[in-house]
């Protein structure tokens, strides 16, 4: 194959539900908040993109509020937004339990294969968020695993997502 072919089909749309077209469009809860309780700053080893949380939390830990702001592609804005809205007003422990890759794509209507990541990059994110939030606080709930869930591991914070890109 040769470099015109190459750049030929990578300019071939990918297979975007309309749900992520429009997300991608008109994301919801986007950008920064001001006093936190927590932040999450996540990156996708797969691409390099990045993606942050912003929570807040109050008393009875119900997720009040939540922002993001991504800085990766369609997928990654459309499943971090349709994220924001399927946490806010649950507490932690449901948040936790509940949210799941697979129900993220099945809300955005699928996602190509090849972005798969980029919706897992989401999920990880928020649950890195609510494990450092109770690290915070020196709590461990019974119902967060000590090791982390795939979609954490997937979703590398910042230091050790330069350590994994420098060593590519
Ligand atoms: S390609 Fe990196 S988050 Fe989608």
């Amino acid at each position: 194959m040769d470099l015109q072919e190459l750049i030929n089909i990578s300019r071939i749309p990918l297979p975007y539900s309309q749900k992520v077209i429009d997300l991608f469009r008109n994301p919801k809860n986007q950008g920064k908040m001001k006093n936190p309780t927590v932040i999450a700053v996540a990156g996708n080893p797969a691409c390099g993109d990045m993606i942050t949380f912003y929570m807040k939390i109050n008393d009875q830990e119900v997720i009040e509020k939540i922002t993001f702001e991504s800085y990766g592609c369609a997928a990654n804005i459309a499943t971090a937004s349709i994220v924001t809205e399927m946490v806010n007003g649950l507490n932690l422990k449901d948040t936790w339990k509940e949210l799941s890759w697979k129900k993220v794509v099945e809300e955005v209507g699928g996602l190509p294969n090849v972005k798969s990541h980029c919706g897992i990059l989401a999920v990880g994110a928020v649950k890195r968020g609510i494990r450092k939030y109770y690290q915070q606080k020196g709590l461990v709930p019974n119902w967060i695993p000590r090791g982390l869930t795939s979609e954490e591991k997937q979703a590398l914070e910042e230091e050790e997502l330069a350590e994994k890109l420098s060593k590519k």
